[in-house]
């Protein structure tokens, strides 16, 4: 079998340029040869692709084989460069190596050139192998470094937010003056608390549950909801392992996950495109497991590809820092990534993106394959079950989590409807009756009436209905919010699509018949 090579060969002279020809198909190459014989045209060749090697005749007529040495630095390709002359003096060899050429072959030896070449591609590949791991290192230790700033950020921050929520929440429950004033105070707040939780993520500071479970079914239950949310104008594929493949992770952590790859893609889409989620088992060995900071052994990959606007190389780098963003101004937070990042190393996995900056985006998630077998518990995962069909109303002010929330439960066959606030809320429950809604979805935090009001009023209507409330704070600092204890469920955000699913499902489940909810206190 021949090897293809890809030559680009300085030479002034036709018959010198058919015999190295000629030598490089006996050595074993098929050979691409681009002749120039000028430094504009050489110029040219080295911008417009990349070569293997670059064969020089010494002695030329219109430019000098330094010059061409000095144009290959400068473009700053690694290219073994072979200089061909046919005279052997010292010197002009010495003179040669010094400007940069790796080798240098007889004109009347040119059975040399073959072995030349070989030792030269395989030294120049691991100059190539040293780079990327050095970079690769030095990226480690630029996110370790980012990690540790943004954690230590996030957790004094989280203990401020804490105050801050507290007295403000005190504040509110005597008549006060300046409620409206409060009540921003909060809004903001549980927007910090938010990002402080996505900051806390990405440095590998989250409390996970992690489990046994195959990562096929994990991404065959998401497929749905996504295939949902990101809209009709892309076409969502799957391409999966034929085996199962078990990890050990954080299920509704893997879906957040998948969900925010998903979006990336969606919105690198734009109008029309496709989506391929793929699974596959990987072995990982020496320079390839090191590459991405991982042991030698056997990974899951679960790779989510689009056809999308692609990464930049000049952005590439930096995607999975915290607030790196594109995006305009207000339309993104830069976490999205992050958060990723920080859920799959601290599964002890690895990420990797891979684009050429203008067809499409492929990122790939590696988790190492479990020996174990699933837990039994997960085999019965109540999102397994029978499709869900009854009526959820949905209540929450900002659009994009609503959206969310809409559709996760959406594609697991419930009847949703949405209000954007409580008074909203409310109509929608008067004008439905007493059988309409089985389920309220609720913020606690909404201008207007808040969730817990909206719960407690909605009871006398429907002394029936279940209440999932959900919040960016914890459920501690909602205790003091009147959110009822025990006879309601909490949510807090953000969570996975199959986390709410199963709350929604247990909700709906749980002693069925009783009322769920008591006036708030
Ligand atoms: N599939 C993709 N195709 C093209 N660019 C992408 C893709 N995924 C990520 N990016 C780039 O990486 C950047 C960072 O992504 P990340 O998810 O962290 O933040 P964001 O999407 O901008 O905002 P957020 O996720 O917080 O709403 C994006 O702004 C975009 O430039
Ligand atoms: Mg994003």
């Amino acid at each position: 079998m021949q090897l293809p090579l890809k030559v680009l060969l300085i030479e002034d002279r036709e018959d010198d340029a058919l015999l190295i020809a000629r030598t490089l198909t006996r050595g074993g190459y098929d050979a691409y040869i681009h002749r120039v014989d000028t430094e504009a045209a050489l110029r040219e060749a080295l911008a417009s692709q990349s070569w293997d090697v670059i064969l020089s005749d010494y002695r030329l007529p219109r430019f000098s084989c330094q010059a061409a040495l000095r144009a290959l630095q400068e473009s700053g390709a690694d290219i073994p460069f072979i200089a061909l002359s046919g005279t052997g003096n010292e010197e002009t060899i010495l003179d040669l190596v010094r400007a940069g050429a790796r080798d240098y072959v007889m004109k009347d030896n040119l059975a040399r050139l073959p072995s030349a070449i070989e030792r030269e591609m395989r030294e120049a590949e691991g100059r190539r192998q040293r780079k990327r791991l050095e970079a690769q290192l030095q990226q480690a230790m630029k996110m370790e470094a980012i990690g540790r700033l943004a954690g230590g950020v996030a957790h004094d921050f989280n203990n401020l937010l804490t105050v801050i929520t507290g007295f403000a929440q005190l504040a509110l429950l005597d008549e006060n003056p300046a409620r409206e004033g409060l009540e921003q105070i909060l809004f903001a707040a549980e927007r910090a608390s938010g990002l402080t939780r996505q900051l806390l993520a990405f440095s590998r500071q989250q409390a996970l549950e992690p489990r046994v479970f195959d990562l096929n079914r994990l991404v065959r239950d998401m497929e749905k909801m996504l295939r949902r949310l990101i809209g009709e104008n892309v076409r969502v594929s799957t391409s999966m392992a034929g085996e199962p493949l078990f990890v050990r992770a954080d299920p509704s952590q893997l879906e957040q996950v998948l969900l925010n790859l998903a979006i990336n893609s969606r919105d690198a889409i734009g109008h029309g495109g496709k989506l391929i989620l793929g699974t596959s088992r990987r072995r990982l060995e020496g320079a390839a497991a090191t590459l991405h900071g991982l042991h030698p052994g056997d990974y899951c990959a679960i790779a989510v590809a689009d056809n999308g606007c692609g990464i930049a190389p000049d952005v590439l780098p930096h995607i999975f820092e915290p607030f790196f963003t594109t995006r305009p101004e207000g339309q993104g937070t830069g976490l999205g990534l992050s958060t990723v990042y920080g859920i799959v190393q601290q599964s002890g996995g690895a990420i990797y993106a891979q684009s050429d900056g203008r067809t499409g985006t492929t990122m790939t998630v590696l988790l190492p394959l479990s020996a174990l077998a699933a837990d039994a518990a997960l085999a019965a995962r109540p999102e397994a079950l029978a499709a869900s069909t009854e009526t959820v109303l949905v209540a929450e002010d900002d659009d994009a989590v609503r959206k969310l929330v809409a559709e996760s439960l959406a594609a697991s066959g419930f009847r949703v409807l949405q209000a954007a606030n409580g008074e909203e809320a409310l109509e929608i429950l008067h004008a439905l009756g007493p059988a309409g809604v089985e389920l309220l979805v609720t913020d606690v935090v909404m201008p207007g009436i808040s969730g817990p009001i909206l719960a407690a009023r909605a009871a006398e209507l429907l002394p029936r209905l279940r209440v999932l409330f959900m919040s960016g704070y914890t459920e501690d600092v909602i205790r003091h919010h009147g959110l009822s204890q025990g006879h309601a469920a909490f949510l807090q955000k953000p969570f996975a699509p199959g986390e709410l699913v199963r709350r929604a499902r247990e909700l709906l489940d749980a002693d069925k018949g009783k009322p769920r909810v008591q006036r708030a206190t």
